[in-house]
């Protein structure tokens, strides 16, 4: 074994699960951001947790709304998933740069992606600050999913969006 530092084995974990964080921005447009780090907490109740930098602002809308969807893309979105986590909702609108085709989903009021194989519907229980990240605890309120969609994962690191075969 060699000794290696954290984002030479994000290297070595890929593929790694990628998801686009659905928030509603202050004029109720939705703002989408890519997030490799999420993970399932709890099934009962049903509880997950992603992290994101302290000045994204995706989560300053999470800690402002209390609400979040967090959703799988499917394999149409590889691009714009790149282009999610190239810029920020502070000053860009994504969804209408990137063409992004977004729907309504029953029990919110942030739309999400059409491409989108699972969606997490979420209320934020608590923030904990953890090194230069946020780290957002979520009740899950809802789950939806379609399996026709075909998941993306983020390749070499997270240098890349494919599907997983
Ligand atoms: C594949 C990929 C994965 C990413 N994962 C994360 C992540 O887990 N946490 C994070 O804070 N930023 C992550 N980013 C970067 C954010 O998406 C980026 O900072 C984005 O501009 C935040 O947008 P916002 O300011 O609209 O929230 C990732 C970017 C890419 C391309």
């Amino acid at each position: 074994m060699n000794k290696i530092n954290l984002p030479q084995a994000s290297k070595l974990t890929s593929p790694n699960p990628v998801t686009l964080v659905c928030t509603k921005k202050a004029d109720g447009t939705t703002n989408l951001a890519t997030v490799s780090w999420w993970t399932y907490l709890s099934f009962n109740p049903g509880m997950i947790g992603f992290a994101m930098m302290k000045s994204s602002y995706s989560g300053e809308m999470t800690r402002e709304n209390k609400k979040v969807i967090l959703t799988i893309p499917g394999e149409a979105l590889a691009k714009e998933v790149m282009g999610c986590g190239t810029a920020t909702g502070r000053t860009t609108d994504k969804v209408t740069k990137l063409g992004i085709e977004l729907q309504h989903i029953s029990d919110s009021d942030i739309q999400i992606p059409v491409h989108t194989r699972a969606a997490i519907l979420c209320t934020l229980k608590e923030f904990v600050e953890v090194g230069d990240h946020y780290l957002y605890i979520c009740n899950v309120d809802e789950v939806y999913g379609n399996e026709a969609e075909i998941a993306l994962f983020a390749w070499n690191g997270y240098a890349e969006i494919r599907p997983a075969k």
